[in-house]
């Protein structure tokens, strides 16, 4: 392994699993670890065998079905555990046992109050140091791959850590973890617990030296920044940052950090990158855990801009808002959010993307009703800027037929009935219509149609009510087609019948503004074909 690389140790399925009420099923895991080797992480933490049938399971299968990371199991620093880790590694590619014990007074005080442990301080460690010698030869028998962690480490003696650090290389541990397993160090202290670790470990160069911070500061993942640039060389980590209590490091933020502030460390990751979101969504399911919409790199806000300044900014120079590309993470680039914030760039821009035209003196018009639109809804959708842009058109445009009254009757005994008035622009004409259908909404469409003339399909018809109470709004939606493009209306009412009749007609009136603006571009075309003949 080159001195520059860092080994990325992913605990999603061990510590991660380990947050309260994560827990995930065994093919769940089995997914997970094959989204892991895709995303080209180093180690898989797979479980914690010896703890239950479930964990002992996950192993097994993941050493059987996923290839590529070295696949990890924990144990404690006791035998049986190390059997069990043992026996459920076996026949993998490339295997690794982890095996850890407590260190700091506080834990050993804790764990070994017992007698046959040793009756002061002293005592204690030196049994605990017999302890890590032979876990670790045990270890050996099953893997040359023994990783050794001294739990509770970011509050351990330091001097006392050498020696435990110094027994376990000795033993035959190849990767010393210094975990700071209750969030409790900050960055500059727990670089210098590497320095110094470093020192006591002179002539093993060998050795990697791994970060394994917890998040109860808040302060994971600088810590594990912090060692890397002390000298750490592999990182663990939890995809969305997922873990005992506050969590442990993201590894997405990890890998970033170093990628992005590449220059500052000197280090690079194998992670594929761009696999980033996939694999934090996964997790995410599977364990029930939302990610936050402003969670770094994987959030879903992460590459979004609203506020109308940095739209227009990120318009012009991706690089102005933000420091990372959105697809290299494996997000959706450029993501213009329209909203409240917004200013004209990111509205029109949006628009003449959506290939909406726009004539330059409606501009300022429709931009006004995009921000009263905005004002009273979170975010806006491409299906309401289309709305909003056909429904200004209507407005400034005199539509081809308006309904001037409407009688409808429903008796029990026969069908029912509707008789409307429709005026048509172009020719000045008042149309009235009377006809039946099986029920009053139809009764009203057939004589609409009628009265239009036209040879356009409902598609659909949708009603729903928008208030409470008898006298709520009610809001139609209808769909109709004519020669292979849909048209939408949609009106509301008290009276939904009125509704119907509205949404129907605003409908057609977009059809035939769209067959007027077909005929133009036909007439303007044939006149430029006959001025050549
Ligand atoms: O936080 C911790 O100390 C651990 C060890 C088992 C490495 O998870
Ligand atoms: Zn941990």
């Amino acid at each position: 392994m080159s001195q520059n690389h860092i080994l990325i140790f992913d605990t999603t399925l061990r510590d991660g699993e380990q947050a309260p009420g994560a827990s995930m099923t065994v093919p769940e895991k089995v997914a997970i670890a094959r989204q892991l080797a895709r995303l080209n992480v180093d180690v898989i933490e797979a479980g914690f065998p010896v703890s239950s049938p479930g964990q002992y399971e996950a192993v097994r299968r993941v050493v059987a079905e996923v290839s590529g990371p070295t696949i990890c199991a924990l144990a404690r620093a006791v035998e049986q555990d190390i059997r069990a880790a043992g026996e459920a590694l076996q026949g993998g590619a490339r295997t690794r046992i982890h095996t850890f014990i407590a260190t700091s007074d506080i834990h050993i005080d804790a764990k070994f109050g017992d007698d046959r442990f040793g009756k002061t301080l002293r005592e204690k460690r030196q049994t605990i140091l017999r302890m890590v010698d032979e876990a670790v030869r045990y270890a050996c028998t099953f893997t040359d791959d023994v990783e050794f962690s001294a739990e509770d480490a970011g509050r351990t003696d330091l001097g006392y850590l050498c020696e435990v650090v110094q027994a376990a290389v000795a033993a035959g541990a190849t990767t010393i973890n210094i975990p700071d397993t209750t969030g409790y160090c900050i960055p500059s202290e727990y670089a210098e617990m590497f320095t110094t670790v470093r020192a006591c470990l002179a002539g093993r160069d060998d050795v990697i030296l791994s970060t394994h911070c917890h998040d109860d500061l808040g302060l994971a993942v600088a810590n594990s920044l912090a060692a890397v640039q002390a000298g750490a060389r592999q990182v663990e980590c939890t995809i969305n940052g997922i873990g005992e209590r506050a969590g442990n490091a993201a590894l997405e933020e990890v890998v970033m950090a170093l990628k992005v502030r590449g220059s500052k460390f000197g280090v690079d990751t194998r992670i594929v990158t761009r696999e980033l979101a996939a694999t934090s969504k996964m997790v995410s399911v599977a364990c029930g855990f939302p990610v936050p919409p402003n969670k770094a790199i994987v959030g879903r806000n992460a590459f979004s801009h609203e506020a109308g300044i940095h739209q227009h900014g990120v318009l012009r120079r991706r690089d102005t808002y933000e420091i990372m590309r959105a697809e290299d993470v494996g997000q959706e680039p450029e993501q213009i959010r329209l909203g409240r914030h917004s200013g004209r760039h990111g509205f029109f821009s949006r628009l003449e993307k959506l290939g909406a035209q726009v004539a330059e003196d409606q501009r300022e018009t429709l931009y006004q009703q995009f921000v009263e639109l905005a004002d009273r809804k979170k975010e806006i959708y491409d299906a309401d800027l289309l709305h909003l842009v056909d429904q200004h058109r209507l407005r400034v445009t005199e539509p081809h037929y308006r309904i001037n009254a409407m009688k409808v009757s429903v008796d029990t005994t026969g069908q029912p009935q509707a008789e409307v008035q429709v005026y048509l622009s172009r020719s000045g004409v008042i149309r009235t219509v009377q006809a039946e259908g099986e029920g009053p909404v139809e009764a009203i469409y057939r004589a609409i149609d009628e009265a239009v003339g036209d040879a356009h399909e409902l598609i659909s018809y949708d009603i729903h009510s928008v208030s409470q109470g008898s006298d709520a709004l009610g809001e139609v939606t209808v769909m109709i087609r004519f020669a292979g493009t849909s048209f939408r209306g949609s009106a509301r009412s008290v009276d939904v019948l009125k509704a119907s009749a509205d949404a129907y007609i605003e409908a057609i009136n977009k059809m035939e503004m769209h067959r007027t603006e077909e005929e133009n571009v036909a007439f303007v075309g044939r006149g430029i074909i006959e001025s050549f003949q």
